[in-house]
């Protein structure tokens, strides 16, 4: 008789952002009149930029056209882009990686979720606490995570790696020892990075013991600051231990186009076997390419006039996050983050919960977030703010938060 995949059944419903859909309906509903304001997207909201557009264009007349058609895109994605991605993300930065080692893919949610296929399912994974989730289900459901404690909001098998205030948001190195460890940065949802000798002493860790990082860079785009590594390759020794996962969505507005690539190493060697062959395996065997026009788009990117455009839009929602964040701190709040990212965290006033902050900021004006606690229990009196809304609105939302008692 058939069977489904236990570890499925483990995982809790989906609960933060359709609780919170189904609140926001609610509450439209009920006040038809009211302009609800929505600081909770994770979603960009600019569209495309010309460059990629008429790339876009280009390169969909050239599939109408029998001599300049394109079928199935080679395994690891058109090396017009590979090259781009190994040129101007990399050797500008002094990191060497091979055409061979940067793998085209349809995103980084997909890279990182299914990344762990390839690890065994007996290895230890640390996450940071609070986490993009992805992280954790792809791993439940692999059957690395144990049993999920509802009370405690965990995974009896994981490492949580809490990022809080009182560490600057920035995981220790944990008690117990993982072979697998994910790192973010700049953070989503905290909004907060770490300093480039900060993740130098998470690769020497990683390389003392034998650990993985799966490294996710989704957010490199928004580094302002000066010392904050673009690429984990920045740091000494990281080829030997690191995977890292970039994303076309937040710094060129890709969302609903999908692009994305992950690095491997060859130097990424593990109990004797090559990483890089192993995912290069698993992709032939299980992802069948990115379209070749999506790729033309992301090599769009790169071309001189496609760095100004997707600048200015990134400098569009960075203005915003200053916006919230400078108002918000004027008005009393405690925020941190977006500085290097296009979130920020807001500490809960008065001892309320998440999601009493959620409903009151939503009563009493008209202003949709996210609960910190969705993301993690040490997310818990936290509160995240996107800075990816229209400027107009992210204007009027901090008026409105000023006013609130
Ligand atoms: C940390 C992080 N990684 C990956 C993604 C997903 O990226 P993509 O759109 O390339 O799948 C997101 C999207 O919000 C994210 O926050």
């Amino acid at each position: 008789m058939v069977t489904v995949n236990e570890n499925f059944k483990r995982l809790p419903g989906s609960y933060l952002f359709s609780t919170i859909g189904k609140k926001v309906r609610e509450y439209k509903a009920a006040n038809p009149d009211k302009k609800v304001i929505s600081l909770g997207i994770g979603d960009v909201t600019l569209p495309l930029c010309k460059t990629v557009t008429d790339a876009l264009h280009k390169a969909t007349d050239e599939m109408g056209n029998a001599e300049t058609f394109h079928g199935y895109a080679p395994d690891l994605g058109y090396e017009f882009l590979r090259h781009a991605i190994r040129d101007k993300d990399y050797a500008k930065r002094g990191v060497d990686i091979a055409l061979d080692e940067i793998f085209i893919s349809d995103g980084a949610k997909s890279d990182s979720g299914n990344i762990q296929d390839i690890f065994g399912l007996n290895n230890r994974v640390a996450v940071c606490d609070p986490v993009y989730p992805v992280y954790v289900d792809s791993n439940a459901m692999a059957g690395r995570a144990g049993y999920f404690n509802k009370e405690e909001g965990k995974w009896t098998d994981l490492i949580y790696m809490p990022c809080l205030a009182e560490n600057g948001f920035a995981p220790q190195l944990p008690e117990e020892t993982p072979d697998i460890i994910y790192l973010c940065f700049p953070n989503n949802p905290t909004g907060t990075t770490i300093k480039k000798s900060e993740l130098q002493k998470w690769v020497d860790y990683a390389n003392e013991n034998h650990a993985v990082i799966i490294y996710d860079a989704a957010y490199e785009a928004y580094i302002s600051e000066e010392d904050v590594a673009h690429s984990i390759y920045e740091c000494e020794g990281a080829k030997k231990c690191a995977i890292e996962l970039r994303s076309f969505s937040k710094n060129a507005g890709f969302t609903g186009t999908r692009l994305g690539f992950t690095v491997i190493p060859k130097e990424l060697v593990v109990d004797g076997t090559s990483v890089n062959g192993l995912w290069a395996r698993r992709q032939g065997s299980k992802f069948n390419g990115t379209a070749y026009i999506i790729q033309r788009a992301g090599e769009a990117v790169y071309s001189k006039e496609g760095q100004q455009e997707t600048k200015e839009q990134i400098a569009y929602y960075m203005r915003n996050a200053k916006i919230i964040r400078d108002s918000l701190a004027d008005a009393g709040f405690t925020v941190y983050g977006g500085v290097n990212a296009p979130y920020i965290w807001l500490s809960v006033p008065n001892g309320l919960t998440s999601w009493e902050f959620f409903d009151k900021l939503l009563t009493e004006a008209d202003i949709v977030g996210t609960p910190g606690s969705g993301f993690g229990p040490s997310g818990e009196g936290y509160f995240r703010l996107t800075a990816f809304g229209k400027y107009e609105d992210t204007l009027e939302a901090v008026e409105r938060f000023k006013r609130l008692k």
